[in-house]
């Protein structure tokens, strides 16, 4: 069993996921594994980590499509290749057509910082701040034509602090991030045929 990730940054999300493969012994339990990272950024830092990694990464690069129709369609031919049981989103920032959704149909899963189904988006904790919630988190969720709208697979929660920068904030959801996101992947894993 595969699993694809996609990033367009960082990765942090991407590097828990492999991490907890090898902790966890994916590849022995369920006969899963990485493997590949893709990128709509070459810049993408967390394509030298999975590179370090030995997980063979790629990039398609959205400017170079004029449609979104088009990007998704090189994008799908190349995470194709590896014949993904579960596709990832991890700080994946691009909008995906309702084909590309449709192709990966309950193999598309998302995290998302926040509580959902509050705060769509973007700009998530600057938003909880502003509101004056107390709590705020992140949410993984499976990934439907609508943004930021599928069922719910697990979150986690945060408090709010006074004078929380969005930064701080930001912070203290992402190490949350990082925990429930390989946990909500080997439960899928744990639930595959
Ligand atoms: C972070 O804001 C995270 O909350 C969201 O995507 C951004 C980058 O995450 N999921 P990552 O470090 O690239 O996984």
């Amino acid at each position: 069993k595969n699993i694809v990730i996609l990033i367009s940054g960082g990765g942090s999300n991407m590097a828990a996921i492999v991490q907890a493969s090898r902790a966890r012994q994916w590849p022995a339990r369920f006969g899963a594994k990485v493997a590949a990272v893709f990128s709509n950024k070459a810049t993408a830092q967390g394509l030298v980590w999975a590179a370090g990694e030995g997980i063979p990464t790629g990039v398609v690069d959205h400017r170079q499509f004029a449609q979104r129709e088009a990007f998704d369609a090189a994008l799908m031919a190349q995470i194709d290749v590896h014949s993904p049981a579960l596709v990832v989103l991890a700080g994946f920032m691009r909008i995906l057509t309702p084909g590309f959704v449709q192709h990966y149909q309950n193999r598309l899963i998302n995290i998302h910082p926040s509580l959902l189904p509050a705060f769509t988006g973007l700009n998530t904790h600057q938003r909880a701040i502003d509101m004056g919630c107390r709590f705020a988190g992140a949410t993984v969720h499976r990934v439907t034509s609508e943004l930021d709208h599928g069922a719910i697979l697990d979150q986690a929660v945060v408090p709010v602090l006074p004078g929380d920068t969005a930064e701080a904030l930001a912070g203290r959801v992402l190490t949350q991030e990082h925990i429930i996101y390989p946990r909500a992947v080997e439960r899928l894993l744990a639930a595959m045929p």
